[in-house]
């Protein structure tokens, strides 16, 4: 291949350079990954019904989102351990993402730590917005002391992710023997003391402290972070959210790493937006590969897309550099599909712009 034009020939590149256990688990999903193909079969099954003869000159792609404007729809998914597919890591996609005017949501699992990322957003005139994704510890002194630390650094709000309570069955990591190499770790997080006693059922061991509503009103009283909940695929849990008060809700399924069978979330948004009804900005992430795609999330009530996978693959093929041109070419789309459907802002994108 010479010249990667999409997202998908990143990923052919990214593929070749990368050792089979990492690539297992940067790319995998969970159990038989029918969560995982669904979620990017449904963005390529809803069809277009495009608008002609519309007025297209001084159109955009920006938005507010969260009381600050940013330069279009894209944000970068929390990922965790970026330094499996590039020494740089999570340094180098955060970079990539300012300059481009993408938000960054930074991984609590991340492989940097969080104080060097949030200056190298920070520094760019043009970038999005820094959000910083927790995962609440089991004890409430660590949850603290990241909040804290993420609050220092300049972080503007939380992702709190609330899908994954355990891990999903990974068996494809498994299936290759994907361990973490030395020198990669969760470095934000105190190293781990011991192993989890893991005898006796999920209920009575990892699960003894897991997170529930009165931890989230709990975190609230804690920080004046804006918190938004990533993992929400239930209107009456997109109810009691916005009943607790948060700023937004990201419409997730782990990109089809946890339960696997869950429906496509370009399925699942279209009754959170209507279960929200506007009180809240709904975002949604997992298999958005194109232009279109983000187009179609925004046609069914999305404000904003944030991508994940792909920007591993840029990461992966070509380090900043790599991930900026994923980035580029998502944009890029954005537009030629707002221009082919005659919509000259985001606000003008409808569900009239779909069939059926
Ligand atoms: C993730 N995701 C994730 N989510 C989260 O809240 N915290 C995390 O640490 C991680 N870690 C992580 C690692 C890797 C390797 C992947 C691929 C994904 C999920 C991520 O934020 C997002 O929901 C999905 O990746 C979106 O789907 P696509 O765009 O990858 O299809
Ligand atoms: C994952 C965890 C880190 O998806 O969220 O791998």
């Amino acid at each position: 291949m010479n010249v990667p034009v999409t997202l998908a020939d990143h990923e052919r590149l990214a593929q070749q350079g990368m050792e089979p256990g990492a690539w297992a688990y940067l790319c995998g999903g969970a159990a038989d990954e029918i969560t995982l193909r669904e979620n990017r079969e449904a963005w390529q099954r809803l069809q277009l019904r495009p608008r002609v003869l519309q007025p297209l000159a001084g159109g955009h792609t920006r938005l507010t989102l969260l009381g600050r404007t940013q330069a279009h729809p894209i944000l970068v998914a929390p990922m965790a351990y970026q330094r499996l597919a590039h020494p740089q890591g999570e340094l180098a996609s955060a970079l990539a993402s300012a300059v481009l005017g993408a938000g960054y949501v930074l991984s609590t699992q991340a492989s940097v730590l969080l104080e060097e990322v949030a200056p190298l957003v920070l520094g760019e005139p043009a970038r999005g917005p820094l959000w910083f994704q927790l995962y609440l510890q089991s004890a409430r002194d660590d949850t603290l002391s990241l909040v804290r630390r993420a609050e220092a650094a300049g972080f503007e709000a939380l992702v709190l992710t609330v899908d994954a309570p355990v891990q999903g069955a990974r068996d494809r990591e498994r299936r290759a023997g994907f361990q973490l190499p030395p020198g990669i770790a969760a470095v934000n997080l105190p190293p781990p003391v011991q192993r989890p006693d893991t005898r006796g059922s999920l209920f009575d061991t990892l699960l003894r402290s897991s997170p529930t509503w009165e931890d989230l009103a709990w975190l609230r009283g804690q920080t004046t972070l804006p918190i938004l909940l990533k993992g929400i695929t239930h209107p009456d849990d997109a109810r009691l959210a916005v009943e607790h008060g948060v700023a937004g809700l990201i419409v997730s399924n782990h990109g089809g790493r946890t339960l696997d069978t869950m429906p496509a979330t370009a399925t699942l948004l279209p009754d959170i937006v209507a279960a929200v009804g506007g009180r809240v900005p709904v975002l949604v992430d997992g298999g958005i590969r194109r232009g279109t795609d983000v187009f179609k999330a925004l046609a069914l009530g999305a404000s904003a897309v944030l991508v994940g996978r792909p920007v591993l693959h840029g990461l992966a093929s070509g380090g900043a550099h790599g991930v900026a041109h994923v980035l580029r070419l998502l944009i890029d789309e954005l537009e030629v599909a707002m221009a082919l459907c005659g919509c000259r802002t985001l606000d003008q994108i409808s569900s009239r712009h779909l069939c059926g």
